[in-house]
């Protein structure tokens, strides 16, 4: 057991409209009502935010947007800035491997927007993950490392409390393949290592890490079975009021054993 609070994060992508979006959190907000034990986040559109977080009023369930520039600001069309986001949302995810892929942004830009978000008392989201093809090749600890290096040589030891590692194989994502549980475990523990060599033990255990990738109800147990796992980044599931309550009561029972 451990004094890390469970954390699921629904990250709805671009899957639904924007009635739709609140309607969701509508019926999340009644359906989860009283829960203490697992913290919930929701992440919609950047468009629906302001709805989103009028519906969840004084609820138990978060708000977090799905990206931020990394600049605080500047001539970047399309983009949406932490001083936009800062009043609106608690949490935001970056360096989700699909906004990697359609901004080219790397490792150093995504750190920098997580430090930028911490600057502006946001948490952050921090997705890192290996593609297939480094899979293949066996060098999924090496890109790991290197994302978790990335990271460490910026955030502060006070940091970690507040943002959030979510590891998340880009081969898993959206696939219906998910890795071998134990696996997970081990990349867990790998951060945690590399944590507690740039501090210490306890800053190490400190730290939230997540799993992401195919998550559903029927796998999520076997990700929150393994040791330093605590809790979960789903996608596609997440839009499904069922499944996603499903996994955020699975995720209490595990955690309240
Ligand atoms: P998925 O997405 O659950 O649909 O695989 C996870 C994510 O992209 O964060």
């Amino acid at each position: 057991m451990t004094d890390r609070k469970p954390l699921v994060i629904a990250n709805w992508k671009m899957e639904l409209s924007y009635k739709a979006e609140i309607a969701l959190a509508r019926s999340l907000k009644s359906r989860l009502k009283g829960l203490g034990e697992v913290e919930v986040v929701v992440c919609p559109s950047f468009s629906s935010l302001e709805s989103v977080r009028t519906q969840l009023g004084r609820s138990v369930i978060a708000l977090g947007a799905q990206n931020v520039h990394w600049e605080e600001q500047g001539p970047w069309t399309g983009a949406v800035s932490v001083h936009h986001l800062r009043d609106l949302v608690t949490w935001c995810l970056v360096g989700h491997s699909e906004q990697r892929k359609l901004t080219g942004q790397d490792d150093n830009e995504v750190v920098q927007a997580a430090m930028l978000l911490l600057a502006h008392g946001v948490k952050p989201v921090v997705c890192i993950g290996e593609s297939f093809e480094e899979q293949q090749a066996e060098a999924s600890v090496e890109k790991v490392t290197q994302q978790v290096q990335a990271l460490l040589a910026k955030a502060t030891r006070a940091s970690l409390t507040k943002l959030v590692i979510a590891y998340e194989p880009l081969w898993a994502i959206g696939s219906g393949v998910s890795p071998d549980p134990n696996d997970v475990a081990a990349t867990m523990l790998l951060i945690r290592k590399l944590v507690a060599e740039r501090f210490d033990e306890q800053a190490a255990d400190r730290l939230r890490i997540l799993y992401g990738g195919s998550v559903t109800p029927a796998n999520v147990e076997s990700f929150l079975s393994e040791p330093g796992v605590d809790g979960v980044l789903v996608g596609g599931a997440s839009v499904h009021i069922m499944q996603l309550e499903e996994i955020v009561m699975k995720v209490r029972d595990c955690y309240t054993k």
